[in-house]
């Protein structure tokens, strides 16, 4: 059994235990749940759990509640006032397969699912930590993290080198960041420390490769209208492609996580 058929169906068995409502609502969350997602931020928490020595009773929740967070904004980016998108993951987006508000409101729930679903992590580590590890993963996804990329993203029309890394790092980047660091901060590890450093490194490293890879397969589906914001227009494929490859290659941790060597293999053969 591969880690992604694994996960999902742990992620499913667990969303149906504790949600078995059959409303509208659920029906939607359900469709955008088990829609074939890579779930790499899952896996990172996981990966980064077991390096750490962090016990799989507190890093499975925080595994899901990020898949979560991850398929909300997934379901809000694809809405007509957003991306406009009608196809996600290959299939029908939520607001097409159910409807625009059903879809919203689908949305808002899964973030709260995944609060709930974090806070089940609670009982198996120290307050320090949890608060550390809990403030984290919220500043990720709000107003500096996540949900403020797109804010920035929506309102910069002309977007400079600098402003472009710094969408990226937020509304692409904050999430993995999320992923491979909450774990290390609610097994007490501080900011300060070097293994923290390291794995910071890392994720920031994986962020904007990945962002490069997602451009260059924007670039091969001819998806024009992005071109002036990203990050390949501004300073040219091969000199893309080979930064995020430096970067990721020089770090100690690249090896220990899977993704790396999916976004490599992107980034090498595009
Ligand atoms: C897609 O992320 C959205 C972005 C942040 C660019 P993924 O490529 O991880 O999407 P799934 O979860 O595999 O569908
Ligand atoms: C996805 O961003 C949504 C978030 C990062 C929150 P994009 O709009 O760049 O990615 P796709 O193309 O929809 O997957
Ligand atoms: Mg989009």
């Amino acid at each position: 059994m591969t880690w992604t058929s694994d996960f999902n169906t742990r992620f499913l068995a667990f969303i149906s235990t504790r949600y078995p409502h059959q409303t509208t609502l659920m029906d939607a969350i359900r469709y955008s749940l088990d829609a074939p997602g890579k779930r790499l931020r899952p896996q990172f928490v996981e990966e980064s759990a077991r390096l750490i020595g962090l016990s799989p009773l507190v890093s499975e929740p925080i595994s899901f509640a990020i898949e979560l967070v991850h398929i909300f904004s997934l379901i809000h980016d694809d809405l007509p006032c957003l991306d406009d998108d009608d196809l996600r993951r290959g299939i029908p987006t939520t607001h097409i397969k159910f409807n625009e508000p059903q879809a919203l409101l689908a949305g808002d729930a899964l973030m709260i699912m995944a609060l709930e679903t974090f806070s089940l992590s609670i009982t198996q580590v120290s307050a320090q930590s949890y608060q550390n590890g809990f403030r984290f993963f919220l500043e990720c996804i709000g107003v500096n993290g996540m949900i403020g990329g797109q804010s920035l993203e929506l309102e910069i029309k002309k977007p400079s080198l600098s402003d472009l890394i710094r969408i990226q790092s937020q509304k692409t980047g904050a999430l993995f960041k999320s992923a491979v660091l909450t774990p290390l901060l609610l097994k007490g590890l501080s900011q300060h420390d070097s293994q923290y450093k390291d794995a910071e490194k890392y994720a920031d490293a994986f962020g904007y490769a990945f962002q490069i890879a997602d451009d260059l397969e924007d670039e091969s589906q001819d998806l024009a209208s992005q071109s002036n914001k990203n990050i390949l227009h501004h300073i040219g494929k091969e000199k893309a492609i080979q930064m995020a490859v430096a970067k990721l290659t020089e770090c100690e941790l690249a090896g220990k996580f899977s993704a790396t060597n999916l976004v490599l293999k992107k980034l090498q053969h595009p």
